[in-house]
Parts: structure tokens; C-alpha cells; sequence
């Protein structure tokens, strides 16, 4: 607690410097708010176990738990029939997603990178609380999406790779998004730089791709409804008008 003589800013640089500390490796929650949630959250099964593992070992970027958690859980009460993930990665949002959807959901994922979508097919194959098919489609996802899915409705769309396509991905997703279709966008703070500072250049092509999204979704009329969450690395949601 500041004295009533002691500079305001001293509260502001505690505050920077805990952002920065937390900006490696914690997401945008604080520490001790993380080691509590530890404690909340359900015990992994055995074979978001072995994803974890092969993500550590690998040094596979992998979505945080609880934002994966979050997403399935929306995913479950809305009830989508057809759902878009731009990035597999080793599929471990794919199989929250496959878990949560009705069985007669289709749910297309796309991935570039060859290896990944292999290790993401073979944990989806061997696991048993999967409800819907699954497509893994390989390539470019403008690619993939331009040449195949003209006549696609998404009725949930995850932007969840970290590149910078995603703004071509949007223009040529929300066409084929149904009305109240949901957008989400994982790792939308990027352990906090996102935010901090937003009008200077942070120095990272990442950081000012996904602030350019952000901003890109916010002011966009064809989605309504945009919460930025504070979850996992941040969670932003829009709403397909
Ligand atoms: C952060 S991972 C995805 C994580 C995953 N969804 C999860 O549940 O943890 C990023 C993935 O994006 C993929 N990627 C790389 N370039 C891409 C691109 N241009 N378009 C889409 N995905 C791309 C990478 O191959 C990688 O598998």
C-alpha cells in the first residue's frame, strides 16, 4: 500500500514488472491464481496425459488447460454441427472439441505441417470418448479453405494458429459462418504483451499480428458480442452477427 506522500507511479511499475514476470510461461493469470486453479481442475485422462507429455518433449506449443477446458465447454452448450480449427497442432484442442460436439458434428481441423496432423490423427484414433467424425485436412488453411469448403456453414470457428494469415482466414471464414456462430481465438494476449502498451510497437511480429486481430474482430460489423477472456493465455469470443 502506497503512503500518501509516495509517488502513484510506484504502484503502476509493480504492476509492469509483475506483467512482465508473468509474461514467460504463465499466461496472463497471476502465479498464485494459477497454482490454485491447479488444484480446482479435473485430473487429465490418461491420454491428455500423454499429449502433455509429447508437448514437453517436443517443445510443442499446446494450448493451456483451462482454455481448452473453456472452449469445449461452450462448444458442448452450443451445439454446433459444423465446426472449423484452423491449427491442429498435435490435436489437443481438436480432441476437448471431438469430446464436446454433438455426434452428428463434423469437425474439420487444418494443420501444414505433416508431423503434427500424424501425432493429432493417432490420439484422436486411440481414444474413446470422441462423439463426432473428425477431418484433419493438410495444408495452407487458405488454401484448404478457398478450394474446399464453398459450401461450408460453420456454426463454430477457432482461429487458434499462431501466423499471419489470420485476417485472410476471417474474411474467408465469416461469409460461411452461420448466424450466432461462435469465433473464438485462443492465445488472444500473448502472456499479456497484447495488451500492455497497445500503441507502442512491441518489437514482435506476433504480438502486433494478434493486436491487428483483436482490433480487426472489435470493430468488424459482422460479429457482435466480442469478450476478451482472461483465461489460458486470453480468450477473445465474438459472435457471428
Ligand atoms: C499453437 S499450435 C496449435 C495448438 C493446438 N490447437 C492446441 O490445441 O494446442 C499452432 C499450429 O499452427 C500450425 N501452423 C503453422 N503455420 C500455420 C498456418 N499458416 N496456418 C495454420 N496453421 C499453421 C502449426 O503447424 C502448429 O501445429
Amino acid at each position: 500500500m502506497l503512503g500518501p506522500d509516495e509517488p502513484a507511479s510506484r504502484d503502476a511499475d509493480a504492476g509492469a514488472a509483475a506483467a512482465g514476470a508473468w509474461a514467460d510461461g504463465f499466461g496472463v493469470v497471476a502465479p498464485d491464481v494459477v497454482r490454485y486453479a491447479d488444484v480446482l481442475r479435473s485430473v487429465p485422462d490418461p491420454v491428455l496425459l500423454a499429449m502433455r507429455n509429447l508437448a514437453d518433449t517436443e517443445s510443442v506449443e499446446l494450448l493451456d488447460p483451462d482454455a481448452a477446458t473453456l472452449i469445449a465447454l461452450l462448444a458442448r452448450s452450443h451445439r454446433p454441427r459444423q465446426v472449423l480449427e484452423v491449427g491442429t497442432g498435435i490435436g489437443y484442442l481438436t480432441l476437448h472439441l471431438a469430446r464436446a460436439v454433438p455426434g452428428d458434428c463434423v469437425l474439420t481441423s487444418i494443420d501444414p505441417d505433416p508431423m503434427r496432423q500424424a501425432q493429432a490423427h493417432a490420439f484422436l484414433e486411440r481414444d474413446e470418448l470422441t462423439r463426432c467424425a473428425t477431418e484433419l485436412r493438410l495444408g495452407d488453411p487458405v488454401r484448404v479453405l478457398r478450394e474446399g469448403a464453398a459450401h461450408a456453414s460453420w456454426d463454430m470457428v477457432v482461429l487458434g494458429s499462431s501466423n499471419v494469415q489470420r485476417l485472410d482466414l476471417l474474411d474467408i471464414v465469416a461469409p460461411r459462418m452461420s448466424p450466432d456462430a461462435l469465433l473464438v481465438v485462443p492465445w488472444a494476449l500473448r502472456g499479456g504483451r497484447v495488451a500492455n502498451s497497445e500503441a507502442a510497437w512491441s518489437g514482435d511480429e506476433l504480438v502486433e499480428q494478434q493486436r491487428l486481430l483483436n482490433r480487426y474482430i472489435a470493430t468488424d460489423p459482422r460479429f457482435a458480442d466480442v469478450v476478451l477472456l482472461p483465461v489460458g493465455d486470453g480468450v477473445l469470443l465474438a459472435r457471428r452477427v
